[in-house]
């Protein structure tokens, strides 16, 4: 018996249970079949951060065992602890895991051994060059491939370019374990969809794609993530799934850049772009709004389309939308900056010698999450023309190390507080957290320039507020 995906291909059953479905039906199979496989207990998750550790909670939520692998060390002993490191994961969930037997955490990857799947969650920078790094990867595949079994299950998570899955890991995978992918293990790539800062956002409501090496992998893997997630959506190969990931992630650059420039544009001719783009989202079909902004950010948005930019070289090809939707995000500091300038000149002030406060420093609004936050570029930028910078944030207290930005690593969060505030000279709103208070930041600063609309409800003294 076989089973159609929607562009056509089949995909092999294993018994009647499939006979005269439609598309789709593996997804209430997974979900809502009496007969669910006994099999896929105990797996494991390699990479416990933003991704791995919310979907770890929701297999141990399932019923299923999971052993968390990662090489960070705090994050282990956090776990045991059940401490979070995650701002929008509550340490009573990580707690309850534990305790009810459901979740542990190690760094001992001969632990492999032990579990029916691993599921791959690890980073997926891009390196100085601005290429593709999947070394993290092929780190992970060279430490699980000699402990694979027979039969056993690998699906990769991370955001990748096609191909990465049934060429590059597949290559580690066989290598260090002398079985063969597809015959011995089944390998399969499923990309992960997260919502961080959005609480109506849960793991097990978000469809998940899926896709195999072949198609006992897609249906070995549909029986995992139907354990724990109410709908998969079954795709041909590795492959197409890595691109769904892809397409997805450049949908939202390319119009969030197409939004950036009709800011630019639009107040050049004295016209609000959030009145428009409130305006526009009325019509009830063939729009979707998008929201200007400083720059992009986040561990996706400015990264994942540079895979594919890179991998379409191998075909000859060019990614002439990827590129411009790049370029106009990555000139939006330089425009605040502009702004910036602007405004103070306006109160006969120079940027240089001028205090400006950035208020936001994670990459979107109600996170903790600061990879790739535009705030640090604006911060590198405005200390560069000799102002002098110091941010608020109630969510990042303290800058911690990253891979970009060293240099800001142990600045503090300026505290919250009239005399502190109005000691500046401009605020320079680039994250609107709902933990800020904007009443008070009209209230206390002489100038706001806002990237976000978010002082659109304050009631503020003209020309106090600048939109960028
Ligand atoms: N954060 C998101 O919202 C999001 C959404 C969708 C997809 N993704 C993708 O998911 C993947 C993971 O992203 P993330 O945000 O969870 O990253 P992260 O940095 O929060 O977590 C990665 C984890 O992997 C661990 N790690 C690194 N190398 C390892 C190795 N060799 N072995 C074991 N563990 C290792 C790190 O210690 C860290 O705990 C990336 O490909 C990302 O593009 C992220």
């Amino acid at each position: 018996m076989h089973l159609r995906t929607e562009n056509g291909s089949l995909f092999a059953s294993g018994g009647q249970a499939w006979r005269g479905r439609k598309p789709g039906a593996m997804n209430r199979y997974c979900l809502n079949d009496r007969r669910k496989p006994k099999h896929m207990t105990s797996i494991a998750i390699v990479g416990l951060g933003y991704v791995g550790l919310p979907l770890s909670l929701q297999f141990a939520r399932s019923g299923v065992k999971v052993l968390g692998l990662d090489i960070d060390p705090s994050k282990i002993e956090a776990i045991h602890s059940g401490r979070t490191y995650i701002k929008h994961i509550d340490s009573s969930a990580i707690a309850e895991a534990v305790k009810a037997g459901q979740f542990s955490a190690s760094a001992d990857f001969a632990r492999v051994k032990e579990v029916e799947a691993v599921i791959i969650c690890v980073p997926t920078p891009l390196n100085k060059n601005r290429e593709p790094d999947i070394s993290y990867i092929t780190a992970t595949g060279a430490a699980i491939a000699p402990h694979l079994h027979q039969g056993i299950l690998v699906v990769l998570e991370s955001t990748t370019y096609p191909g990465t899955t049934d060429e590059d890991l597949l290559g580690v995978l066989e290598k260090g374990s002398k079985l063969k992918a597809g015959v011995d293990f089944h390998l399969a790539f499923s990309p992960e969809r997260e919502d961080p800062g959005n609480p109506a956002s849960k793991v097990a409501k978000i469809p998940k794609v899926v896709g195999g090496l072949t198609p006992a992998c897609a249906k070995k893997a549909c029986e995992l993530y139907g354990k724990a997630i109410e709908q998969i959506v079954p795709v041909s190969s590795c492959r197409v799934a890595e691109a769904t990931k892809l397409l997805e992630n450049i949908f939202r650059s390319v119009n969030i850049a197409l939004v950036n420039e009709l800011k630019v544009l639009y107040a050049a001719m004295g016209i609000d772009v959030w009145e428009v783009i409130h305006a526009a989202k009325t019509k009830p079909f063939g729009f979707m709004p998008f929201y200007p902004g400083p720059g992009l950010g986040g561990h996706c948005i400015p990264i994942d389309p540079f895979y594919l930019t890179w991998k379409a070289r191998e075909y000859g090809q060019n990614t002439r939308f990827i590129e411009l939707a790049g370029e106009v995000n990555s000139s939006m500091p330089s425009y605040v900056v502009q702004r910036v300038m602007e405004a103070l000149n306006d109160l006969q002030k120079s940027l240089k010698g001028s205090k400006i406060l950035l208020v936001g420093l994670a990459y979107k609004a109600d996170v903790d999450d600061m990879r790739e936050s535009p705030t640090f570029i604006l911060l590198d930028q405005l200390k560069a023309r000799g102002a002098e910078v110091a941010y608020h944030d109630p969510h990042v207290p303290i800058i911690g190390p990253t891979r970009e930005h060293m240099a800001w690593a142990g600045f503090k969060s300026v505290p919250w507080n009239k005399e502190t505030i109005s000691g500046f000279d401009a605020a320079l709103i680039s994250t609107a957290h709902k933990a800020v208070n904007y009443a008070e930041l009209a209230a206390w600063a002489p100038l706001i320039i806002d990237t976000r609309n978010a002082m659109v409800q304050v009631s503020a003294k003209p020309s106090q507020v600048w939109k960028a």
